[in-house]
Parts: structure tokens; C-alpha cells; sequence
């Protein structure tokens, strides 16, 4: 009897310490976007309820577990007087109250508290003064400015504190747009356009990715939102819709008759020069460009050289070929890329 007990209580025990090692498990480090970190109106409401959810989740399971505790301790003659019937009788009241009125209550808070939050994320001005088309792809974000008339990459300028409308779309398959700290998920879906308001309360860098598993690298296909100060977003804006500045350097200019002749310009578009395919990101303005390979890597010479000659290294299965350059010809592709400010 004595081992039965210790048994469970070193099991009652170690069942708390692994829920204990989950919730460690939840701890971010500082690149991992926090949804419980929100940093935007949309992205604190959620998170509101989220902590309403684990606080009403939380006193249902204590309950639960203190009642089941309460019944392995409690003291019971072997033989109890009591008929069975008596006790069915008696433990009506409890099944009414426990199983039926109680559950109902939590479940109808709850329900009150999505559809109020739910209606707080709908509800925005409908101004699309700012308006920002994302378009998923295997798997990069083609994010484009149509009033502004450009197109970018896995990159998402924002006016801190101002909300931005984004019209999300899918090239393909379908794929999820997160950016945890300042908006819940929304899908993008092929044929199907999909509306949210994103907001940074604060200027900053916040990493996105896609929450929708939508092939093979659907784990490296993230983004980054730069909510900027209004001047300094506008700057951004208008050097974004100029065209790209023909190179000044010989090796650059070298690089971009390379970028012509080796198939770049069948499936990239870099205004102002001869090149205009779509199959893969705009790369007008490339060098102002953090990451490349939608956030996989930091967008540095090494990596862009890694990447030009074999992108299937960094990310496996895209559809981006390699490039068979000689040590001279990768020299001037990346003088002619990094031109591309
Ligand atoms: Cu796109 Cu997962």
C-alpha cells in the first residue's frame, strides 16, 4: 500500500516537472519572433487572449487535478453502507454543475472574448492609402507596392505606428503569413485574396515566416517587416521607385553584361536594365536588401557568391539553377549585384 502511494505521488511528481520542461521549451531567444512579445495593437490583442485562454484553461485543469488528488487521498471504509443508487443520487447535482453548467460558462467566455478580438483585427479604416500586396512563392515573398509601382522581395517597409493594409496572395501552393509580434496568421491562398492590417507600434526590425507547411522549404522561407519613422519610410519609398543606376565600374558594368548573357534576366526583372523576368524575386534594388534567400542568410558577398554558385546548398529544391562561373566572372556578378542599391 506505502509503494502503491509513492509510486503515485513520483508519478504525480514527474508529470509536473515535464510540463514544467514545456513551458521552458516556450522561452525564446532574441531572433525568435514571441507572439506573447507583441509590438503591435492586432498582435497585443491576440495575446490577450491567449493569456485569458491559458488563465481559464489553467484553473480548469487545477480543478480537475485537485478533485482527482482529493479522491486518490480521500479515506473510504472498504465496504460502504451507502447503496448505489443513494450515491448516483447524490452525484447528480455535481455531473449538472461540473459537466454541463460549467464547461458551458468557460466556453461561452471564451467564445466572447475571440469574437470581441476577432472584430477589434476587422476593425480598420478602410483606407488603403498605404497598401502592400504580398504574393507567396516557393518559397520567397514577392511583395509588391502597387500604388508606388514597384516590387520587392521578402523585405516589408512599414511607417511605425500607422496601420498598413497588406493584400495577401499566392503564386502557388498555399502559405501562411506570420509575423508573430505584430499580427495573428493569415493564409494566402491560390485564386483567393486575403486582407490584413499590419502595425508596429515602434520602429524596429520583426521577423515573419510562413506558417502554412507548403513543401520542402517551407521552414526557410521567412521575411522581415522594417517599421520605419514616417521620413525615413518615405526616403525608402522613393528611392525604391527609381530604377536601378547603371554601374559606374568597369568590373560591375562587367557583371552586368554577365547577368544578361549567363539566364539571371530570364527570371529576375531589375528596372532600367534588360531585364525582365518574373519567376523570381525583383532585383532592382537587391543591395539594399538584408537577407537573401527569403531571411536564410545575411545578404553579404559570401553568402550572395554561395548563393549565385549553388543555391541548392543553402536551400535545397528551389528553383533557382547554379551558375557556372569562373573566380573572375563571380567577382564582377557581385560588383554588379551589390551595385543594385
Ligand atoms: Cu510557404 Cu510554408
Amino acid at each position: 500500500m506505502i509503494t502503491n502511494k509513492l509510486i503515485d505521488k513520483g508519478f504525480f511528481i514527474g508529470a509536473l516537472l515535464f510540463w514544467g520542461l514545456f513551458i521552458v521549451g516556450c522561452s525564446t531567444t532574441a531572433v525568435t519572433p514571441n507572439a506573447l512579445n507583441p509590438q503591435g495593437s492586432a498582435a497585443a490583442r491576440i495575446a490577450e487572449l491567449w493569456w485569458i485562454m491559458l488563465g481559464l484553461g489553467s484553473l480548469v485543469y487545477l480543478m480537475v487535478v485537485g478533485l482527482l488528488v482529493f479522491g486518490l487521498w480521500r479515506k473510504r471504509p472498504l465496504s460502504s453502507p451507502t447503496s448505489a443508487s443513494h450515491t448516483s443520487r447524490r452525484s447528480r447535482p455535481f455531473i449538472l454543475i461540473g459537466g454541463v453548467l460549467f464547461p458551458a460558462l468557460i466556453l461561452i467566455i471564451v467564445f466572447g472574448f475571440t469574437l470581441s478580438v476577432l472584430a477589434d483585427l476587422n476593425d480598420m479604416a478602410e483606407d488603403d492609402r498605404l497598401l502592400v500586396e504580398v504574393v507567396g512563392h516557393q518559397w520567397w515573398w514577392e511583395v509588391n507596392y502597387p500604388h508606388q509601382q514597384f516590387s520587392t522581395a521578402n523585405e516589408i517597409h512599414i511607417p511605425a505606428g500607422e496601420p498598413v493594409q497588406v493584400k495577401l496572395n499566392s503564386a502557388d501552393v498555399i502559405h501562411s503569413f506570420w509575423a508573430p509580434e505584430l499580427h495573428g496568421k493569415l493564409d494566402l491562398i491560390p485564386g483567393k485574396t486575403n486582407t490584413l492590417w499590419l502595425e508596429a507600434d515602434e520602429p524596429g526590425i520583426y521577423w515573419g515566416l510562413c506558417a502554412e507547411f507548403c513543401g520542402i522549404q517551407h521552414a526557410k522561407m521567412l521575411f522581415v517587416v522594417v517599421a520605419e519613422p514616417r521620413e525615413q519610410f518615405e526616403d525608402w519609398l522613393m528611392a525604391q521607385q527609381e530604377t536601378a543606376v547603371s554601374p559606374q565600374a568597369p568590373l560591375a558594368q562587367q557583371g552586368q553584361t554577365l547577368f544578361m548573357e549567363v539566364g539571371c534576366a530570364e527570371c529576375h526583372r531589375v528596372r532600367g536594365a534588360q531585364a525582365a523576368g518574373d519567376l523570381g524575386p525583383d532585383l532592382t534594388h537587391f543591395a539594399d536588401r538584408q537577407t537573401l534567400g527569403a531571411g536564410i542568410a545575411p545578404n553579404t558577398p559570401d553568402t550572395l557568391a554561395d548563393w549565385i554558385i549553388n543555391p541548392h546548398s543553402l536551400k535545397e529544391g528551389n528553383i533557382m539553377p547554379a551558375t557556372d562561373l569562373s573566380e573572375a566572372e563571380l567577382a564582377a556578378m557581385l560588383a554588379y549585384l551589390q551595385s543594385l542599391k
